[in-house]
């Protein structure tokens, strides 16, 4: 089921070309079983009209604040309770204006001034309407007063001109609303996550790698920064897009992921190590493309490439350091010997054949108290669910999850 079903947003619409992505934006909300009641502005009218918003929405739009059709005369007041949150997209640079200065001149900014529930504001707009310093003004009002700002993005703008001021696509606005209902498990904790294969050079055409898809790893890099954390990504080689929010630093061999981690990961208080790092790599990649001769394949000489994790949990002050294992055979023991090799509070197994490439999983937990089987689903509910799990070891917070789990005994759990 959707994260949002069964919510209740009020989607506001000021005037914007960018209003006609708010169709596709709504069709997708109503799709997931999300109720949504669309208030407009005089001048979104101009763009989209109310017939159109109410054909998707499938219910009564609101424009005007004397509207007669709400019995009291109160739309303002009776369109927010019982609303989960407000979305305004597009936020025109007027709007935000007016509502960092707690104006309540029409249905909309009376709305969200008379509002009991959070407010989430999409700013699109002509990149010097966004650069101006009463825009920024007031955008940095908003953030104060707790309102929630998406974007702006940079890029094309329907204008013609390049810069910052587009709104978030309809598909980027979903993925924050969805991050928005998240609870925030691990508010201001800086998590560190490795994900995806590493490749290794054998010459310049040809790599030696693994089937990691990365989609786990991204899955709980997600999840983390859902969970109110700031997420670092280290990540290989993989067709992923990066999860909203999420810092990515791009690697592709095991020593390079090394790097990447060491340099960030003094700043971590939590380090989850989801990379299928390639155990060994060439001893010397050649230079030139190795040729096909008589005398049969190349003979490889192989090393073997650093441990990351068992790096990492090695330091003086370690971050809390998560590990995974992929294994076919023998989960239980297997990763019980890996846990204590790397001398890590928290490994989670699964089994590869049920793992790699597909988008649910079955994780197993094994900690101090031992091991903890969770559910098989899809892997953004079971990261979820882990970054639970990991908020509980690391803050003593979270709720209830896997039997019988607690702080491990000796962990090097940070604050
Ligand atoms: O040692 P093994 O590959 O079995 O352990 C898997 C765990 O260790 C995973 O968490 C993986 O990300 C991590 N690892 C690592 N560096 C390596 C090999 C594995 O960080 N060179």
């Amino acid at each position: 089921m959707s994260e949002l079903a069964n919510k209740r947003l009020v989607v506001g619409m000021t005037g914007g070309i960018a209003c006609y992505k708010i169709g596709e934006l709504v069709r997708r909300l109503i799709e997931q079983g999300t109720t949504v009641d669309v208030v407009m502005t005089e001048a979104a009218t101009r763009f989209i009209t109310p017939v159109t918003m109410q054909a998707l929405s499938g219910r009564p739009v609101y424009v005007d604040q004397w509207d007669a059709r709400m019995p009291n005369n109160m739309a303002h007041i009776n369109l927010t309770r019982g609303a989960d949150a407000v979305l305004v997209a597009p936020a025109s640079t007027d709007f935000l204006a007016k509502l960092a200065h707690g104006m309540a001149d029409d249905l909309l900014t009376t709305l969200c001034v008379a509002r009991a529930c959070p407010l989430l504001v999409v700013p699109a707009m002509n990149r010097e309407m966004w650069a101006n310093p009463a825009t920024q003004r007031n955008a940095a009002q908003l953030r104060a007063d707790g309102i929630t700002l998406l974007g702006p993005a940079e890029g094309d703008q329907a204008c013609g001109e390049v810069g910052s001021g587009r709104m978030l696509e309809p598909h980027e606005i979903l993925e924050e609303l969805v991050a928005h209902f998240q609870p925030k498990l691990l508010a201001g904790k800086r998590v560190l996550v490795t994900a995806g294969p590493t490749s290794e050079p054998i010459d310049p055409v040809r790599v030696l790698t693994n089937v990691s898809s990365g989609k786990m790893g991204y899955a709980i890099a997600r999840a983390a920064r859902e969970a109110g954390a700031d997420v670092t990504l280290v990540s290989g080689p993989t067709a992923l897009a990066t999860p909203r929010g999420v810092r990515r630093i791009d690697v592709t061999t095991a020593r390079d992921m090394l790097e990447a981690v060491t340099s960030n990961v003094s700043a971590a208080e939590v380090f989850i190590a989801v990379a299928a790092v390639a155990d060994w790599r060439v001893k010397e990649a050649s230079a030139r493309k190795l040729k096909k001769t008589e005398d049969g394949p190349p003979q490889l000489e192989f090393v073997q490439n650093p441990d990351i994790l068992a790096t990492v949990a090695g330091l003086p002050q370690p971050p809390y350091c998560v590990g995974f294992a992929a294994e076919t055979e023998d989960l239980g023991r297997h990763a019980a010997e890996k846990r204590a090799r790397k001398r890590i509070p928290l490994l989670v197994g699964n089994l590869a054949q049920e793992a790699l490439g597909h988008d649910d999983t079955t994780l197993v937990l094994y900690d101090d108290a031992g091991e903890h089987p969770l559910a098989r689903q899809p892997k953004l509910a079971a990261a979820r669910q882990l970054i639970a799990e990991i908020s509980r070891r690391v803050l003593g917070s979270g709720p209830a999850g896997a039997q019988g789990t607690s702080a491990p005994a000796g962990s090097h759990a940070g604050s």
